[in-house]
């Protein structure tokens, strides 16, 4: 996978020569660097720009480092930035009180180049890993809370409808029992006849069979949810498996139900599903659960994205995703394209999604790991593609393609 780094720093310092120094040495090795003079409006940045990093100075006029990195780390938005103290060799600050503040690291004046490096790279791909463990510790906690669910509502669904084709039986005997006395005794007693009339008894031997079979297909409903739901929380499972991609698909946007269901600012997006005569594919049905998981969620954001844009009550096209599966031409691999209206992608943007890290959606809703991961899983665990089209304002398609038989190296 293109693994381009997020790479921007925030270097705090009052002293000019100090900036220069490290603004060049950083930018030489590919950083990008922003620079703020003093804690007030190195405050003041992080609420414009978030970097991956921040450099701060322990001793400044004003707002001092430690007081500045007590603030960032008040702030949920600038709390998980990682902080690396400078301080210079001729002064003697409590070093111990900067990492109980919550810096991760000191590095002393004069700077080593070699040094504040490494440990600037240390603390980045720390960061990294740990944001990626998150995701991962998300999907997975996300897989068991619906495997759990799954066989919850499992047990007392088969007991309803293990016992609804018995009650379905009992009551075709009782009717038939009924009808052979109504032939046999055609003037029954009043009290019969009354009550026959009280309870509708015509209208009941019509309706109860069919309430039965709307029972009966709430059931199958229940049930096919439930079999959704196991299927998505495969996520465990590493082997290969024969796999129907559709199954995956569809317990995929049964988890998203709620999020695709209307909201107040937009009506139920329609999911349009174009789906070919698919043969079973040998794949990690987990992991690419996880692909539709991502990229259908991506889609969802977009059109929420552009509802959040477009005045409200403007004429548009209504809400859609659509998905379509085929079989490709040489009949060695599936295609999946996921496509939607929403606000689309400008090329800069595209240029960049893959990457890890690379996020357009404010703090805390996106981490940027979505497609990079998608992206990792398809080329890598697949040997397949991922390709997009997009443009602001008319949508994005995405292209996946999966060979039937998995023979990469990878697998
Ligand atoms: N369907 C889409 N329409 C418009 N933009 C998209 C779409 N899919 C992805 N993007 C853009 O690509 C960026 C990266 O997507 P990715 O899924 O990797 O991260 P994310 O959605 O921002 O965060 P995460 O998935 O980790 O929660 C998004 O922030 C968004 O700008
Ligand atoms: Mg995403």
């Amino acid at each position: 996978m293109k693994n381009i780094p997020n790479n921007s720093i925030l270097i705090v310092d009052d002293i000019p020569t100090n900036i220069k120094v490290l603004f060049e040495i950083l930018n030489q090795a590919g950083f990008r660097v922003s620079v703020a003079k003093n804690g007030k409006s190195a405050l003041e940045k992080v609420q414009e720009i978030l970097p991956n990093l921040i450099l701060l100075d322990v001793m400044m006029p004003g707002i001092d480092g430690f007081e500045t990195c007590r603030r960032l780390k008040h702030n949920p938005k600038t709390k998980d930035i990682p902080v690396i103290f400078m301080t210079a060799l001729s002064e003697t600050v409590d070093k111990v009180k900067g990492l109980q503040i919550g810096a991760v690291d000191y590095i002393t004046k004069p700077i080593e180049y070699e040094e504040v490096l490494a440990r600037i790279n240390v603390h980045l791909e720390l960061r990294r890993t740990q944001l990626k463990l998150v995701q991962e510790e998300k999907m997975s906690s996300l897989g068991q809370l619906v495997a759990g669910i799954a066989h919850e509502i499992n047990n007392p669904v088969n007991f309803v409808s293990g016992n609804l084709i018995h009650a379905q039986k009992y009551i075709e005997d009782l009717l038939k029992l009924l009808h052979l006395y109504e032939i046999h005794t055609p003037h029954p007693i009043p009290e019969i006849q009354a009550y026959s009339t009280q309870i509708e008894l015509d209208f009941l031997k019509q309706d109860l069979p069919q309430l039965l079979s709307s029972m009966t297909m709430g059931t199958e409903r229940v049930e096919n949810i439930v079999r959704s739901l196991r299927l998505f929380s495969r996520l465990d499972e590493t082997a290969l498996q024969l796999v129907q991609l559709h199954d995956g698909i569809d317990s995929t946007l049964i988890i998203l139900g709620s999020r695709i269901k209307a909201t107040s600012i937009r009506p139920n997006i329609n999911v349009v599903k174009e789906y070919g005569d698919l043969p079973l594919v040998e794949c990690y049905a987990g992991k690419l659960n996880q692909v539709f998981m991502n990229l259908l969620s991506n889609a969802i954001d977009a059109i929420d994205e552009l509802i959040d844009q477009v005045e409200a009550n403007t004429n548009k096209q209504s809400p859609t995703i659509w998905i379509r599966t085929v079989v490709t031409s040489d009949e060695k691999s599936i295609l999946i394209e996921i496509a939607d209206n929403g606000v689309g992608m400008p090329q800069e943007v595209q240029q960049r999604m893959f990457e890890q890290f690379f996020t357009t959606k404010p703090l805390g809703k996106g981490t940027g790991l979505g497609l990079a991961i998608a992206h990792e899983i398809i080329i890598e665990k697949h040997g397949g593609t991922l390709e997009v089209n997009s443009s602001p304002g008319e949508g994005t398609r995405f292209v996946i393609t999966i060979p039937i038989n998995c023979t990469p190296v990878d697998c």
